[in-house]
């Protein structure tokens, strides 16, 4: 995700501001740039593509951009390309206004034709400048005070932000407001800091107040006041932060992975709200972001889901969902076969590549080898700019934001809401699903978001289990349908994270050879969520219980007779069963991460494996 860090005080404020940016290069980014006024001047603004060593020596270590107040950013880019043109800071044409920004505006399309009709012209194809000159527009309409064009920007925007904003009319002061972005400030002797993140600021102050959803800001050297909505200052906690930086880092988790597995409600929403639009009462699947015409999804005859590793599991579970809804033949690939293999693909098909990355080595050459046969190509990647959104026809992002553990967890669930809504539109662009069917549909998968919640929020019972079991030297994860595909990320991140051997079993297969392996004590885990098929699989996880093993299940809450047949049984949060691996999937990350430290591994970075995985 993006990093934010603001300064004024009596120093120098670019170095500070290039340092503190340089505290944030964990959470992934892809440009940088700082705004720095010197007294009442404009400000200077410099920013640079790539690493932030390209913005350090273009600005002689900050010592070129003189003054002592100043914001800075790290830009990972959602709306539009990783480009020096969208770099933050952005402003309004005469730098009345200049700000960066952390989040999603949701609604940025309707405020731009609102600018657009208003005079205003936009250099960059981001949401940021969108809200920039929103502010900038209300401040000049209403000759109002920077709190006030705030707040009513703020009335007008949908989706998160962290805006940090300096205007032309009061040098020595910084504002900022927040909604669903983190922001926090930090407080020194006649100097003040504001950051997306503690760790920026770490060296300088360890005092700091959060400010709360749709508060705003005002900060000088000496003042720091915290406004609501109303425009009335209220009074805030100061916090001590006791963490040390590699913590703060982790947002106060012990490792990466916990800190994404928290951050998934926060990431599915917003992948959701960036296609579905909401007018009046009715919502509605834009999908013209990714490029696809609802003409196109009609015509397609077969889908292809193409994948390695996890983004592999989505299409496995993926498929079940697309062909139950759309009624179109869907074929699953892992990339690194796909790309060897005659499969027949014809001109209607239409082919998907998965990939968080967008760089993995062997989705695109599968990616490549689909476009020399002439077919459509649909990339549903997470790095904006990556080789595969860069090279496939159609791009679907999911904002799932930098993932730093090499273990996916949040950009897995992205990609799963990406496939979900991608089924969504192709059954109703091909009258398979009607209107009502879609609402309900879609307002079910606003309610992932919490359930995903609560089932994190009950981590303490599986990191019990995780306690009694860590030391298992073999498991089964197993299921059938859609919930063949949950066991089978379930089994991957055992085996990559925990270094369990698991395998992953379609639970009708076990009896035909593989069921000779269990044995007393045999840790078996059946996923049991699909409502045709969960009363088999339970008769499938007995067969193994009698033979000796241990049974954990994962099944809907209401499905209160499991209690009897297995040992362990965790209850996900009733949904639509077309989006159970949303909700399944989450105990078995739990499950692999507590397995994994109770063995005392690295879980970030387990042995042998890489991020991003760019070698054939
Ligand atoms: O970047 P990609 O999504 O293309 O990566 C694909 C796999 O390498 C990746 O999902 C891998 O399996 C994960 N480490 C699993 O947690």
């Amino acid at each position: 995700m993006c990093g934010i860090v603001g300064y004024i005080g009596k120093k120098q404020a670019a170095p500070i501001l290039l340092e503190g940016l340089s505290k944030l290069e964990y959470r992934g980014y892809d440009s940088a740039g700082i705004a720095v006024r010197d007294g009442d001047q404009d400000p200077a603004v410099v920013k640079a593509q790539g690493r932030l060593s390209v913005l350090v020596d273009k600005t002689d270590g900050g010592r070129a951009v003189p003054g002592t107040c100043g914001i800075g950013h790290t830009r990972w880019a959602t709306h539009g390309e990783p480009t020096e043109t969208n770099a933050h800071p952005h402003a309004s044409d005469d730098i009345n206004v200049i700000a960066v920004h952390n989040g999603i505006i949701e609604n940025f399309q309707e405020l731009k034709d609102k600018l657009l009709r208003n005079g205003y012209t936009f250099q960059s194809e981001t949401d940021t400048e969108v809200a920039v000159k929103l502010i900038d527009y209300y401040y000049k309409k209403y000759q109002v005070g920077p709190i006030d064009a705030i707040a009513k920007t703020m009335v007008r925007v949908r989706g998160s932000y962290a805006l940090v904003v300096m205007f032309k009319d009061y040098p020595g002061e910084i504002y900022a407001a927040r909604k669903d972005s983190p922001l926090i400030l930090g407080l020194g002797e006649s100097e003040n800091f504001l950051a997306s993140d503690v760790p920026a600021i770490l060296d300088h102050t360890r005092k700091v107040i959060y400010p709360d959803n749709y508060e705003m800001v005002r900060m000088t050297t000496d003042i720091v006041e915290v406004y609501n909505l109303n425009g009335d200052v209220t009074e805030k906690p100061v916090t001590e932060v006791t963490w040390d930086a590699e913590a703060a880092e982790k947002g106060g988790y012990e490792h990466f992975m916990m800190k994404e597995i928290h951050e998934q409600p926060k990431v599915i929403k917003d992948t959701i709200n960036s296609v579905v639009k909401k007018q009046e009462d009715l919502y509605t699947l834009d999908l013209s972001g990714c490029g696809l015409s609802d003409d196109e999804m009609r015509q397609i005859s077969r889908v292809w889901i193409i994948g390695c590793g996890s983004a592999y599991h989505v299409g496995v579970c993926s498929q079940y969902v697309m062909e139950d809804l759309a009624e179109i033949p869907v074929r699953v690939e892992l990339a690194s076969e796909f790309r060897y293999r005659k499969l027949g693909l014809q001109k209607d098909d239409l082919v998907i590549v998965i990939s968080q990355s967008g760089e993995t080595a062997d989705s695109l050459a599968a990616l490549r080898k689909a476009k020399e046969l002439g077919i459509s190509t649909l990339g549903i990647v997470n790095v904006v700019g990556s080789s595969i959104a860069r090279e496939a026809d159609y791009v679907l992002y999911t904002l799932a934001g930098p993932e730093i553990a090499v273990a996916t967890t949040k950009a897995f669930s992205c990609q799963l809401i990406a496939c979900h809504l991608l089924s969504i539109g192709f059954a109703s662009a091909a009258g398979k699903i009607d209107n009502a069917t879609v609402q309900k549909m879609i307002v079910e998968m606003l309610t992932l978001p919490e359930k995903v919640e609560k089932i994190i929020e009950d981590k303490a019972r599986i990191q019990w289990f995780a306690s009694k079991f860590a030391h298992a030297s073999d498991a089964f994860v197993i299921g059938r349908g859609l919930d063949y595909g949950i066991a089978m990320e379930g089994s991957l991140k055992m085996k990559e994270i925990s270094y369990i051997h698991s395998e992953a079993y379609a639970a009708g297969e076990l009896k035909h050879g593989t069921i000779s392996l269990i044995e007393s004590g045999t840790l078996v885990i059946g996923v049991a969520t699909q409502p045709d098929l969960v009363k088999k699989t339970i008769s499938n996880m007995v067969e193994t219980g009698s033979r000796g093993a241990y049974l954990f299940a994962i099944t809907f809450s209401g499905n209160y007779y499991l209690e009897d047949r297995a040992d362990f049984v965790t209850y996900i949060p009733k949904t639509d069963p077309h989006y159970a691996a949303s909700l399944a999937v989450i105990p078995l990350q739990l499950l692999s991460y507590y397995m994994s430290v109770n063995r005392g591994l690295d879980v970030d970075k387990p042995r042998n494996l890489a991020k991003s995985v760019t070698v054939e």
